[in-house]
Formats: C-alpha cells, structure tokens, sequence
C-alpha cells in the first residue's frame, strides 16, 4: 500500500488515504515519485471539480517526476532505475496517472528520462507548461510554426525574422515557455504582456518587448502599434485571460489573425466573429492527444531543449512529504492571479 492525498468532495479540505500501488500496463510505467508540482488546473479540480469530478475520491497532480519502479511484460523504452519526468492525466478512469501519491503510472509515449546534469526537481514544472506552448506556437491547431531542432527543418519557407508574437501573461510559466520557444524558433519580435518588475527575467528569455499588463487597455494597444508599427498583430497567445474583449482588440484588423486561449474559447470564437471576423480562435489543451502525431518527438526533444539551455528551469518552493498544509497552501497560492512559486512536493520524503 501507499499513501495518497485525496479530494473527496470538491472544495473541501484534502485527505490523505492509503491505496494499491498501481501496476503498469502496455504502454505504461510505474514511477517512485521523487518530485510533483502542484499547477493551477489542479487548483480548479480541487475548488470546482474541473476533470475529476465524476471519479471521486481523486488524486490531482499531473506534472510528475520519479525513477521507473516496475514496468509491464512487454518491451519497454525504460529500465528499472531510470530517472524520468513526465505527464500524468486527471482524465484517465482512475488516480493512477496522478501525482499527489508515492507511486503513479505514466504513459511512456508521455514521459522522457531526466538529461544528464538535470535533477527531477529541475524537470518537474515542464510536462504540462511545455506541452501546452509547444501546442500553441508549433502545432497545426496553434499557430503551426516550425519547431525548432531537433525536429527536421520545415520544407516550407518560413521568415521567421518577421513575425510578432503577443503573449498576454507573459509572466506566467506557460508564458516564459512560450517566449523561449520562440526565440528558439527565431520568431523576430516576441511581446510579452506582463508585470514590468519582470523586464529583465521576460528578455533574458528572449522577449523583444515587455508591456505593463497593468497599462489602460488603450495604452496597450498603443503601445502594440508603436512596437510594430502596425495596428493589431497576427499571432496572440494568451495565457491568462478567461474573457478575451481584450485579447481579441488586440488582434489585426487587415491580416488574417490567430488568437490561442488556454480556457474554454465559446465566447472568445463568437466574440471574434464579431470584432474580428476573419480571426481564428483556438482553445489549446496541453495533453499528448492535443500535439498528436508529435507527441514522440516533443518528448524527445524536451530533453535536449532544457539541456541545451534553450529552456531554463524556474524557481520553486519545496513541500515535504504529502504535507497537506502545504500542498493546500501550493493551490491557494493559483486563486488571485498574483505571482506564484510553484510548490513541489516531495511525496516519498519523511
Ligand atoms: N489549457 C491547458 O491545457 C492549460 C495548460 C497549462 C496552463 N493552463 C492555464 O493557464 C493559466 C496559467 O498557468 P501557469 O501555470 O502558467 O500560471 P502561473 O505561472 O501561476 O501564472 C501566474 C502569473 O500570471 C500572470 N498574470 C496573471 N493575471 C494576468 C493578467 N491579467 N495579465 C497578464 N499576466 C497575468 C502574473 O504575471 P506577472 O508576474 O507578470 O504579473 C502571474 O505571476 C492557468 O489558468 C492554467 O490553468 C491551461
């Protein structure tokens, strides 16, 4: 048996529980967990349900790392002993896939051996963050840039130079990872909507401009214009917002624009009909179904990018043990939008 927190009713306080160890099928390997971090969408699982209503009791906790405990009859990409990361799945039947507990399943198509030099506590803020905005800048349904090496070169010609991207949200963690991918991508001008107190964190990274997210709306805009000369820009990520007036105001009047959301986009995509009628919306859902046929290749390439330095690792705030003052603090920490250290927890230690 194992020790697991729980949600039993959703709003309520955690639980811990003890279950089965979970056992690997085809396709699957069991992981000691070293290390998980506590994200935003398990802050709405936990206060509204979001994904695991229906299966309660529930374990939340996607973004996992650990070492391969057990794997299944058939050949496995994986050995005992190794040290991986990965992403675990609120929408699979039971907990298994989640992180919140000593041991976990992961789908080995989502999940990838620690580089070298890397510890899972570098690594264990990426699968859900990385998967997400590499689904808005490189798949078809986001903005279908070419990614970057180590996948191929584009056979299409692609002047990278001279693209603006707008990430509102900047700062946020799937923000930061965007601004990378596309300075690994050579996207020419990357503006990032965010707290100017992080100017020099957002350019390190590889934003070209920052714009204070707290500016009037029409300083923004005005700002936009002065950056690109241009009223409206093509390509807007925004990572933040749950109405998108704003966003969508912000796309151009005279090209053909896309705007990806990472919540539910029905009024975005009908308001945009209005405002912007040859606009694209797109709501970006971070899981290895989303980035389908490539989810293989991120994983393969993930490695590299943070190895590399092209994807830098963030701060965190350690939690040990399947504390559940911690753990509730780590989802408290999502409710107002102000700037978080993303708790990890440690469910092994103590
Ligand atoms: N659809 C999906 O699959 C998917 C996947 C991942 C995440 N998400 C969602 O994406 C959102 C961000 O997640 P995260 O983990 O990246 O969040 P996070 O790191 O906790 O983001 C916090 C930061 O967001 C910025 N922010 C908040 N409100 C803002 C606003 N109105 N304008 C501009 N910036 C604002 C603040 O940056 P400053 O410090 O610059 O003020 C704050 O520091 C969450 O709601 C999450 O659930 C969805």
């Amino acid at each position: 048996m194992q020790q697991a927190v729980l949600v039993t009713e959703i709003g309520k306080s955690l639980t811990l529980g003890s279950r089965a160890i979970p056992e690997p099928a085809d396709g699957q390997v069991q992981i000691k967990l070293t290390t998980q971090q506590v994200a935003p969408h398990d802050t709405y699982g936990h206060d509204l349900g979001l994904f695991i209503a229906d299966r309660l009791p529930f374990i939340l906790g996607t973004n996992i790392a650990g070492t391969v405990t057990s794997l299944p009859a058939s050949p496995s990409p994986f050995k005992i002993g190794d040290v991986v990361f990965g992403l675990g799945s609120p929408f699979y039947p039971t907990p298994e896939m989640s992180g919140l507990q000593q041991y976990a399943l992961l789908s080995t198509e989502s999940c990838a051996k620690i580089p070298q030099g890397c510890t899972p506590g570098d690594m264990v803020t990426f699968p859900v963050n990385a998967t997400t905005s590499f689904a808005a800048l490189f798949d078809v349904k986001g903005f279908g840039f070419p990614a970057p090496p180590p996948f191929p070169p584009s056979k299409e010609e692609f002047d990278a130079k001279e693209l603006t991207v707008l990430v509102i949200g900047g700062g946020s963690a799937v923000g930061k990872l965007a601004i990378q991918y596309a300075k690994l991508a050579g996207i020419g001008t990357v503006i990032a909507i965010a707290s100017v107190g992080r100017t020099e964190e957002l350019k390190a990274l590889g934003a070209t401009n920052i714009i204070d997210r707290h500016a009037l709306p029409e300083d923004i805009r005005a700002e936009v214009k002065d950056i690109t000369g241009q009223e409206g820009v093509e390509y807007i990520y925004d990572c933040v917002s749950w109405d998108y007036d704003f966003a969508i105001s912000l796309l151009s009047k005279t090209k053909k624009g896309v705007l990806l959301t990472l919540h539910p986009a029905e009024k975005a995509i009908e308001l945009a009909k209005e405002m912007r009628p040859s606009a694209r919306v797109q709501f970006i859902v971070g899981n290895a179904d989303f980035i389908q046929p490539h989810t293989k290749a991120f994983w393969e390439a993930l490695p590299i990018w943070v190895k590399e330095g092209g994807l830098k690792v963030g701060k965190v705030r350690v939690v040990e043990g399947l504390t559940l003052e911690g753990i509730e603090e780590g989802l408290a920490s999502y409710r107002d939008g102000s700037a978080v250290l993303p708790v990890v927890v440690h469910p092994n230690s103590i």
